[in-house]
């Protein structure tokens, strides 16, 4: 269904319309599809969940309902800005004239939170650690202790690393200052460490979670003629800044490569946690939130689930899209097992 056909509902204008018929006013699932989407700040998401609801009113007859809420919906829409808009919430003094700073800080303030992701249960105790210790931090120190503030993450692909920084700063409502490794790793050692002074700098300047996204990934990109001494002494000196590093913000580093990193390297995080790929039952998690929108109480899920396992949580949440594309464009609300089989196996054929 178009936005237009919608419109043209609401109007009365529709041939099929018929104003008796009984369809369900919003749907318990549609409630909880809206909220949810709001939540995680996807914007599109919240904008279809609402123009369903329109249609939906339309088609029961409630033609000033439905046309006030298109009336509503439109207006938002217009009026939308995009959430991150780095320069207008930089925090004050990183807008300071303070060399390329800006160019290797990307400034946001999450709407995730960590209850948005699946996660095993020893792995979610230690994010809430992580919380409590944060936001306690100065009873903490007061008693001579220093909280969890450097934190390495490891682990594949997709498994939720990058989501997990966003969403303990969404959590405890600081901003995320995503470092912006390809302005920061120059050819030259010297220039490098001085941008990384830089950002090391900022942290005691303006409280935040500061995340180095795949640290090791970048510097091991630059081809062929970066030796490996080369990007260990990058690494290095990426360590010693945080050896001294004694600020109030978060550090959190993320790696797929856990092979490059040796104990040296551990110790000099508080902690350090491990992704995986998703069990049987998170698995399912990831799926039926991502479809919470759509009908699937026909879905025979051990045997979808089955067919994924081995597929990260990012490939499950693409598969999922995928079924609920196939089952829009079918014009129907259900989503069935064949359609989620279908797309889970397309996941696996083409992996990423
Ligand atoms: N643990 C998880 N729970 C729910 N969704 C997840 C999880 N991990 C990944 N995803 C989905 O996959 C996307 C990519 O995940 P991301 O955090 O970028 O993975 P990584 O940084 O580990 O490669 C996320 O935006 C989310 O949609
Ligand atoms: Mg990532």
């Amino acid at each position: 269904m178009t936005w237009e056909s919608v419109k043209n509902l609401a109007r009365g204008r529709e041939d099929g319309y018929k104003g008796d018929e009984e369809i369900p006013m919003a749907t318990a699932d549609q409630i909880k599809a809206l909220i949810r989407s709001h939540a995680e700040g996807d914007d599109s998401r919240f904008y279809s969940v609402a123009m369903q609801l329109a249609a939906g009113e339309a088609h029961v007859g409630h033609k000033r309902l439905a046309s006030e809420l298109t009336t509503v919906i439109d207006e938002a829409r217009a009026r939308a800005t995009p959430r991150v808009v780095a320069s207008a919430i930089r925090p004050r003094p990183l807008a300071q004239p303070r060399g390329d700073l800006g160019d290797l800080l990307l400034a946001s303030y999450p709407a995730q939170r960590l209850s948005d992701l699946v996660l095993a249960t020893p792995l979610r105790a230690k994010l809430d650690r992580i919380i409590v210790e944060t936001r306690q931090g100065d009873e903490l120190r007061h008693h001579g202790f220093t909280p969890l503030r450097k934190v390495l993450l490891v682990g594949p692909p997709g498994t939720g690393k990058t989501m997990t920084a966003a969403a303990l700063a969404g959590d405890l409502g600081l901003p995320l200052f995503t470092v912006r490794l390809d302005g920061l790793i120059t050819r030259y050692l010297g220039e490098t460490a001085a941008k990384l002074r830089l950002v090391f700098d900022a942290m005691g300047q303006t409280r935040g979670v500061y995340f180095f996204d795949e640290f090791d990934a970048v510097a091991g990109d630059r081809g062929a003629s970066n030796d490996v001494g080369e990007i260990r002494r990058v690494l290095n000196s990426f360590l010693q800044f945080l050896e001294q590093d004694e600020t109030t913000s978060l550090v959190i580093a993320a790696t797929n490569h856990v092979g490059l990193l040796d104990r040296a390297v551990f110790r000099r995080f508080d902690l350090a946690i491990e992704y995986s790929t998703p069990d049987a039952g998170q698995a399912e998690a990831v799926l039926r939130n991502r479809l919470s929108g759509l009908e699937t109480s026909d879905v025979d899920w051990p045997q979808v689930v089955g067919a994924g396992s081995g597929l990260s949580h990012a490939e499950l949440a693409r598969a999922a899209d995928q079924a609920a594309k196939d089952a829009i464009l079918d014009r129907s609300k259900a989503i069935t097992t064949d359609k989620l089989l279908t797309a889970v196996g397309e996941r696996r054929t083409f992996p990423r």
